[in-house]
């Protein structure tokens, strides 16, 4: 049985994994501002804080983050900081915390979340695109640095139906429109990222670090006429 450390948990992607991974028989670990149980601790990504952390962890997710569009002239300097503290900078805190730990096992891994409008332009979504673009830096930074004990990976998600999106996809016609853009004619579900994140989190990925895995119904480098 191994340790899993999800910053997160309480909803969407974050929580679809938790659940895999529980019923998979794996000791799972959450931290996030709300929710509740006998393993998960309250934590803000954005405050100082230290998390409880068992001797030694054999996966970390790090799964906060926001979605903030904008056209950029209206972008103030705080909404960018904000938006760079909750997806980068925390990521790369939480990891620094979660490092001895991780460095205990033999064979540990880390994932993290990017967003599909980084690899492909997309308006509006500057400031984001500015923060997630940090964490695929980080990623293949962390991997060169911490191989060959621990991997590092990343997934680019296309909308996905959770919380954090709903505001795009709270209607029929909302959804409708979105799954009409992407190659694949749907959106995202939290199931489908948990999957993928589950794999990349297993041994069965071992060979596989550095990576941002691009899940986004083809939406990201696809045309179809
Ligand atoms: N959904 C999409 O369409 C989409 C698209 C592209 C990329 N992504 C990325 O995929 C990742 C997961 O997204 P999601 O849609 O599953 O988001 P979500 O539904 O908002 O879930 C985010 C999780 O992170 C926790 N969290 C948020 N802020 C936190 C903080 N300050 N401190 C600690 N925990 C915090 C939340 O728990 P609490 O509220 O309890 O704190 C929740 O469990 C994110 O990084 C997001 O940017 C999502």
């Amino acid at each position: 049985m191994k340790t899993y450390l999800i910053i997160g948990g309480s909803s969407g992607i974050s929580q679809a994994i938790a659940k895999r991974l529980s019923n998979a028989g794996e000791t799972v670990l959450t931290a996030s501002r709300s929710g509740s149980g006998p393993n998960h601790q309250h934590f803000d990504a954005t405050q100082p804080g230290t998390l409880d952390l068992p001797d030694q962890l054999n996966a970390l997710v790090y799964a906060p983050g926001s979605i903030t569009l904008k056209p950029f002239h209206r972008l103030t300097a705080e909404e960018m900081l904000q938006e760079f503290q909750l997806n980068a900078l925390a990521a790369a805190q939480v990891i620094q915390q979660a490092l001895p730990a991780l460095k205990r096992s033999s064979q540990a891994s880390i994932l993290l979340f990017s967003t599909v409008a980084v690899q492909t332009g997309m308006p509006f979504h500057a400031s984001i695109a500015m923060a997630k673009g940090a964490i695929e830096g980080l990623t293949r930074s962390l991997a060169a640095e911490l191989a060959p004990k621990i991997r590092v990976n990343a997934i680019a998600p296309s909308l996905t139906q959770t919380p954090l999106a709903d505001p795009l996809l709270n209607s029929d016609s909302k959804r409708e429109a979105a799954a009409q853009r992407h190659p694949l004619k749907s959106i995202g579900q939290a199931d489908d990222l948990a999957e993928l994140a589950t794999f990349l989190l297993s041994e069965n990925a071992k060979f596989i670090t550095g990576q941002i895995i691009q899940a986004d119904g083809g939406i990201g480098s696809l045309r179809t006429f």
